[in-house]
């Protein structure tokens, strides 16, 4: 067991999470298994010392963390009756028989064939706003498919730990914010710089996986660094405009401050090739 769960739990909880999963991991029905392995993961932070209402790993000593037993209960409960919902749906819409198969992969370079994607509907990550790895952390260490954060981190978009030093990107609006960013702090601006490119090759992967005539839908989010404005909405839509996408539809939405802290307004684009 990764020694970093005594540090996020304490003895008490650590003990019926272990128990939870053990009876989890002997269940031979593989859809099951999995289906219970999701609940766990989902009560996980609220199990824990983590600092409820950060995504930063924070620990919170008078925290009155939640029961094992009790959250787990509830969640896969919850789980059950939303997923029966959704598959009396299915039934409704008649889509009960269309294929669905998960993979994980990175967005960047994946295995699948070119062209063969009709549409695309994404909540890409944010520009450095949150460490993706950290705010997975708590499952990667139950569930023991990280040993090393430090290693895990790189493998995310808008990651603090990217390795790329270049500051050059495509978009010329994207090169402006850079070169106010490198005006006040370079280590943001490459940063930033990092997660255009990243998404930049995205957006190309989209390209070459989608039919003609396919859709994107991305959910981005706006945002401020050190007084400059990120607009990464713009920045992606310049991208995707130079790979010959047009676009169909922009809606935009204010959010309450109070819901996602770090960041201004969303913007929800909608592209077809
Ligand atoms: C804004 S979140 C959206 C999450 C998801 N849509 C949801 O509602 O839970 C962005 C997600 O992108 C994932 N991500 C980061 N780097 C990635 C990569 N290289 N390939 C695929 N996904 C990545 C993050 O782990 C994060 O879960």
């Amino acid at each position: 067991m990764h020694e970093k769960i005594d540090y996020w739990f304490t003895p008490e909880n650590k003990f019926k999470i272990a128990f939870l999963y053990d009876v989890i991991l002997s269940k031979s029905d593989k859809t099951i298994r999995e289906f219970l392995l999701v609940s766990l993961s989902h009560i996980l932070k609220n199990c824990s010392r983590w600092l409820q209402s950060s995504t930063k790993p924070q620990i919170d000593p008078d925290k009155e963390s939640q029961d094992p037993f009790v959250a787990f209960k509830k969640h896969t409960q919850q789980m059950i009756k939303k997923n029966e919902e959704f598959f009396n749906q299915l039934i409704a819409d008649s889509y009960i028989q269309t294929k669905c198969e998960i993979k994980l992969e990175d967005a960047r370079s994946t295995s699948l064939e070119k062209e063969s994607v009709s549409a695309i509907i994404t909540s890409p990550p944010y520009v450095t706003s949150y460490e993706y790895a950290d705010i997975h952390q708590l499952t990667s260490y139950w569930y023991e498919y990280i040993t090393d954060l430090k290693e895990f981190r790189k493998n995310f978009i808008g990651t603090f730990y990217s390795l790329n030093q270049s500051t050059d990107v495509e978009s010329p609006l994207a090169q402006r914010i850079i070169n106010k960013l490198k005006n006040k702090d370079s280590r943001t601006a490459k940063e930033v710089a990092n997660y255009f490119n990243d998404m930049n090759s995205v957006l190309q992967e989209m390209h070459r996986v989608l039919k003609s005539e396919g859709y994107v839908c991305l959910v981005v989010g706006n945002t401020t660094m050190l007084n400059v404005k990120i607009k990464s909405a713009e920045v992606l839509a310049d991208y995707l405009e130079s790979l010959n996408f047009s676009i169909v539809q922009t809606i935009k939405r204010k959010i309450p401050y109070k819901l996602i802290p770090t960041i201004r307004d969303k913007i929800k684009i909608k592209y077809y090739r």
